[in-house]
């Protein structure tokens, strides 16, 4: 059984980003168990740390941990990730020495209901990721404008089928190399 952690960073319920994930496991393998990672945590504070690490970040960390992949998929904030991911990064390096991302082979993608698609969140984002030595997937990269992949019925259009079956393929490629 192959485990694959799914972070979406945006909190919203009509997130175009969640709708981007959905469409991701929909087309995992069946025998691929799916781990969803919540970003709603108390903001990263040293002082709570110290005091011990909260319950629902232990159990985050707990879950990427034991994840053989995990999949960040962000929206794109002022030319940024979104801060909520960030935040969940921080406490998911944390505490020092017990980096749970540590090695993990990771993929990154987002989605903006513009043409650029998270092109600059997720340049950022493959950084952060490199410092945190994960193991991240080069190709294919995935910027999406929502206006072009979703289609009316809820579903997405036809030509995305392709790149979006083609991605999940390489990802649980880049998990099991
Ligand atoms: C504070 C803020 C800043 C934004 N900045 C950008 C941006 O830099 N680039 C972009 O493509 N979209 C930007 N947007 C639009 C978001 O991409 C859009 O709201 C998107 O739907 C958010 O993702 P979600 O649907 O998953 O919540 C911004 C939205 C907000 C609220």
């Amino acid at each position: 059984m192959t485990k694959v952690a799914i972070i979406v960073g945006s909190l919203r319920k009509e997130s175009l980003n969640k709708k981007f994930a959905q469409a991701v496991e929909a087309r995992l393998p069946e025998d691929v168990e799916v781990a969803h990672i919540s970003v709603d945590l108390p903001l990263y504070n040293d002082d709570v740390e110290m005091a011990g690490v909260p319950e629902d970040v232990q159990a985050v960390k707990d879950e990427i941990a034991s994840a053989d992949g995990v999949l960040i998929i962000s929206p794109e904030y002022n030319r940024g990730y979104s801060g909520v991911v960030k935040n969940a990064l921080d406490w998911i390096s944390r505490p020092y020495g017990d980096n749970s991302l540590n090695g993990k082979p990771v993929a990154v993608a987002g989605v903006s209901p513009s043409p650029l698609g998270t092109t600059q969140a997720q340049s950022q984002l493959r950084n952060v990721l490199l410092f945190l030595n994960t193991r991240i997937m080069g190709q294919p990269e995935m910027y999406v404008d929502g206006g072009r992949f979703f289609s009316e019925d809820g579903g997405i259009h036809v030509e995305a089928e392709g790149m979006l079956q083609s991605y999940v393929d390489a990802f649980m490629n880049h998990i099991k190399q």
